[in-house]
């Protein structure tokens, strides 16, 4: 068959551009584009050369795994090349791999396979070579046949041991892993960077490489580094294990670090399985991965598999959706919040990204605007991981189109026309139409019915919005007086929904004070102040009546936040509709004032608080804790005299086991504290 002139050309630049980007991620560590889509350009080239092999150049980057290492670093050349992996992206790729498997191995269609299964990290892989227990060596990856001489930088991690413990390992071990940055150890390292102005890494990945990759490893031994193995390469004068599974747990047993995640499982539910639960805790590992790998346990089976070019045909990575994608902005707006924050977001052509299709992203504020430089046409780089509000990373400025415009932060409110004013010093721009701006009052009204709040079910926001521009809901108060038939007439509310929202905003009355002052939307008053303010005065009046220095004496109110509470509750209007909420029925069980804080059953003692617990919020703990004069930290050290521990804890809870750290369930707090106050 012959290949077209159009298509050569296609793979020619397509291998271009595929080479830049190789350039910018492993040589720079400064990738332009998101992984998905250098997937999709390696993908694409993949399958044109596959339809027209005699496009295969040897130099094609589908024919080698990274780029060529740095001059600077002396050459290690691998004496068994170290290997990329085959991507599955769904299910049914994953079935098809499994079918492969089977297939080759002759075996029968219903045989289910055993798989050593393990999260796919996200750092740099290392080889390093123990001789006679000793650490010897270190190298990158590289191209997969040379990688480059980091002995000097290894031997900083501490995890990784210089010398092997126990008995019974090869003369000459070869042990493949991965380095990697803990999220924690990430953000810390660019809040400082950021602080000291200094450049912050775009991702764990590449602060592990890049850390990895210093000549000085002064600087390696400064980041936080870490490292997971999961393999070997040379194996000389001993024998290890027939289990893939097996010889991971012999390098455990020899102190190198391995994952504590992995698993065996069988056939492709136990893939799935694992892929599921992995997928479910993402969030809350410690460190970034972005898949998960399974692979054939039975070494005898693997050597029957072989390989296809640089990969084993005895496994897979599992990718999970890319949290990461390209997209184009379609314009920029200024939304008005509760406060008059006027917040820029892009408007964006949707791009389905983190398992959602994205059509919005906030930009922050003005400054990160102005820094980020976003404009109307460019394509972005937008992130969304996890539950977090998706965002706008960066914006590939080689993509720019011509005559774009930088762009301004309106002059006036663009929902009431009002001023839009920024103060000296402050990031955030504000509205100054108060409640006279449409868009505010129905923030706030959103706001007061939250579920956090007085958790009004089924006043969404779509009703709050009508209800404003009618004029119908000026604030909360007049909530209480809609009537059946008057929601009813409404847009898309039947009867019978109409019924379930008085039956909804009926309930709601019988609150708490906690609930009460945070739904009035007071600024810097969050649930844990509020839940601090209820718990410290025990009853509204004397919370209204509170000086700033008084108010001061409750857990985590400074003078701004007294200051704010004081402007709030010395607006008449504000009070007004306090009384009148009271009148049509609003209520919560009033108490006496606890003791003061530094009286308190728990003064002294330092808590963390971890996982999701059965009926509080993290928060609401945080203020039960404080009020009693505990302190509350955000992580576990010997200092730590509790950790309160609810369900799905993470690493917090293993640490404290650790440290021996006394834990407490929801139970064990309340019952602490009312022991001691009793
Ligand atoms: S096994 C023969 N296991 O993914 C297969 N690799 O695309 C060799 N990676 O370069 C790799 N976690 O840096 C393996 N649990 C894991 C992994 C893993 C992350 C990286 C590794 C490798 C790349 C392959």
């Amino acid at each position: 068959m012959t290949v077209s002139a159009a298509t050569r050309k296609k793979a020619e630049s397509l291998r271009d551009l595929i080479r830049h980007h190789n350039y910018r991620y492993h040589a720079l560590d400064d990738p332009e584009i998101p992984d998905a889509e250098y997937d999709r350009l390696m993908r694409e080239l993949q399958a044109l050369e596959a339809e027209h092999p005699t496009l295969i150049a040897p130099d094609s980057p589908t024919q080698r795994v990274g780029d060529a290492p740095m001059s600077a670093f002396a050459t290690v050349r691998h004496e068994l090349p170290m290997l990329s992996l085959g991507n599955a992206f769904s299910e049914e790729e994953l079935r098809d791999f499994h079918h492969r498997l089977l297939d080759r191995l002759e075996l029968e269609e219903d045989a289910e396979l055993r798989f050593a299964a393990e999260p796919k990290l996200d750092g740099a892989a290392v080889s390093l070579l123990y001789e006679d227990g000793l650490l010897v060596q270190g190298a990158t990856r590289g191209d997969g046949n040379n990688g480059e001489d980091i002995t000097h930088n290894v031997r900083t991690i501490e995890s990784i041991p210089l010398r092997l413990v126990g008995k019974g390992f090869p003369r000459r071990l070869e042990v493949r892993g991965e380095v990697f940055m803990p999220k924690a150890g990430f953000d810390a390292y660019n809040d400082n960077a950021r602080a000291a102005g200094e450049k912050t890494f775009v991702n764990p990945r590449n602060a592990a490489a890049g850390s990895l990759r210093q000549l000085d490893p002064r600087l390696t031994a400064a980041r936080p580094l870490d490292m997971y193995a999961y393999s070997v390469g040379v194996v000389e004068g001993g024998d290890l294990p027939t289990r893939h599974s097996e010889i991971i747990d012999c390098l455990q047993k020899w102190g190198i670090k391995t994952c504590p995640e992995r698993r065996v499982v069988s056939g492709v539910d136990g893939c799935l399985g694992f892929y599921a639960d992995i997928g479910a805790r993402r969030d809350d590992l410690s460190y970034e991965i972005d898949g998960v790998v399974y692979k054939v346990d039975s070494l005898e089976m693997q050597r029957e598999l072989g390989f296809v070019s640089r990969a084993p045909r005895w496994a897979i990575a599992h990718k999970f959706p890319a949290q990461e994608e390209l997209t184009e902005v379609e314009a920029v707006e200024f939304q008005v919040g509760r406060t008059g924050a006027v917040t820029p977001v892009a408007r964006l052509k949707p791009v389905f990204v983190g398992g959602v299709t994205v059509s919005n992203a906030t930009l922050h504020n003005i400054d990160e605007l102005h820094r980020k430089d976003v404009r109307v046409g460019d394509t972005v780089i937008v992130r969304r991981a996890g539950d977090v509000i998706p965002e706008v990373v960066s914006v590939i400025e080689s993509r720019r189109p011509k005559g774009s415009r930088r762009v301004q932060l309106p002059t006036e409110c663009p929902v009431c026309k009002s001023r839009v004013a920024r103060e000296e010093g402050e990031t955030v721009a504000r509205c100054t139409g108060g409640l006279f701006c449409a868009a505010q009052r129905a923030e706030a009204l959103k706001h007061f019915v939250s579920r956090r709040a007085l958790d009004i079910e089924g006043f969404g926001a779509k009703l709050i919005e009508q209800l404003v521009a009618s004029d119908r809901l000026k604030n909360p108060a007049d909530i209480f007086q809609l009537s059946k038939d008057e929601l009813s007439e409404l847009a898309r509310m039947g009867e019978k929904s109409a019924e379930n929202l008085m039956r909804s905003i009926d309930i709601s009355k019988s609150t708490t004070l906690t609930r009460f002052l945070y739904a009035l939307g007071i600024r810097e008053v969050g649930e844990a102040t509020a839940a601090g303010l209820a718990s410290h005065y025990g009853r509204l009046k004397n919370v209204v009546s509170a000086s700033e220095e008084e108010l001061q004496k409750v857990a985590d109110v400074g003078p701004i936040v007294a200051a704010r509470i004081r402007a709030f509750f010395g607006e008449e209007h504000n009070l007004e509709v306090i009384t009148r909420l009271q009148e049509y029925g609003v209520e919560w069980p009033e108490a006496d004032p606890v003791e003061l804080a530094e009286n308190g059953v728990l003064a002294g003692k330092t808590f963390v608080i971890t996982g999701t617990l059965p009926s509080m919020t993290r928060d609401e703990a945080k203020a039960l804790i404080q009020s009693a004069g505990g302190k509350v930290t955000g992580s576990v050290s010997s200092k730590t005299d509790y950790l309160v521990a609810g369900e799905k804890a993470g690493s917090k809870l293993s640490k404290a086991e650790k440290l021996e750290v006394a834990v407490l369930d929801e139970g064990g707090l309340q019952g602490l504290v009312s022991e001691s106050s009793s």
